[in-house]
C-alpha cells in the first residue's frame, strides 16, 4: 500500500520505498560477506519483522533457512518492560547454528536484550541482530547491534511492517502517524 491510501493519516514519511529496498540491499551485501561458507539461519521476530525479514532474504543470493518467534513484552502502556514471554518459540534447534535475528526496530533494546540472551543459552556458533531501525535509545543498551539499517529520531513511526492498532503494516514506506489518527 502506498502513502496516498490512507487518506492523510501520515504526518511525514520517513522512509521511501526507494530508501528501504536500498539499505536492505546493502546490509544483504554485508550479510553475504560476513557469513561466506557458513550456514545462516535467519530469526524474525513477528509480526513487525515480516516485511523486513520478506525483503532483506530475496536482497541474499545465497542459501538462508528462515524461523520466526513471537515473543510478548509485558510493559505499561507503550513502553516496554524487558519481562517477555514466549508466544511462539523456533522450530529450529539453532545448537552450533549461526543465527541472525531479524528485526524491524529497536527502541528500548530491553526486548532484544531478552532474545539474544535467550537464544545464546541454547549453544548456537553465533547470535547476531540486524535491524532494519534504531531509536536512539538504543544505543544505551547492552546489546551489540551488528546490522542497522537507519538511525531514527524518537517518535513512533508506522508502516513496513509497523502497525498501530494493527493497521498501517502494509505500506510501502515507514512514517510518523498525524496526531487525529490517535484521538
Ligand atoms: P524495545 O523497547 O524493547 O521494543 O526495544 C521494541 C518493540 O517495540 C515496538 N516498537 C514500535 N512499534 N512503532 C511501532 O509500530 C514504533 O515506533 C515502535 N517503537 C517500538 C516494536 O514491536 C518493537 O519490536
Ligand atoms: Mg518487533
Amino acid at each position: 500500500m502506498d502513502p496516498e491510501h490512507v487518506d492523510g493519516d501520515l504526518e511525514k514519511i520517513l522512509l521511501t520505498e526507494e530508501e528501504i529496498q536500498g539499505k536492505l540491499a546493502e546490509l544483504a551485501a554485508a550479510i553475504e560477506r560476513d557469513y561466506e561458507g557458513q550456514d545462516l539461519l535467519l530469526v524474525g521476530v513477528l509480526k513487525g519483522a515480516i516485511m523486513v525479514m520478506a525483503d532483506l532474504s530475496r536482497h541474499l543470493s545465497r542459501h538462508v533457512e528462515q524461523d520466526w518467534m513471537a515473543i510478548s513484552s509485558y510493559g505499561s502502556g507503550t513502553r516496554s518492560s524487558g519481562v517477555v514471554r514466549i508466544v511462539k518459540d523456533l522450530d529450529t534447534d539453532i545448537t552450533d547454528r549461526h543465527v541472525l535475528v531479524v528485526e524491524d526496530i529497536i527502541d528500548t533494546g530491553l526486548t532484544l536484550s531478552w532474545l539474544v540472551s535467550n537464544l545464546r543459552s541454547r549453544g548456537p556458533a553465533s547470535v547476531e541482530v540486524c535491524t532494519l531501525l534504531r531509536k536512539p535509545e538504543a544505543a544505551k543498551t547492552a546489546v551489540d547491534v551488528k546490522y542497522v539499517g537507519y538511525d531514527i529520531p524518537n517518535a513512533f513511526v508506522v508502516g513496513y511492517g509497523l502497525d498501530y492498532a494493527e493497521r498501517y503494516r502494509n505500506l510501502r514506506v515507514v512514517g510518523t502517524l498525524a496526531p487525529h489518527v490517535y484521538s
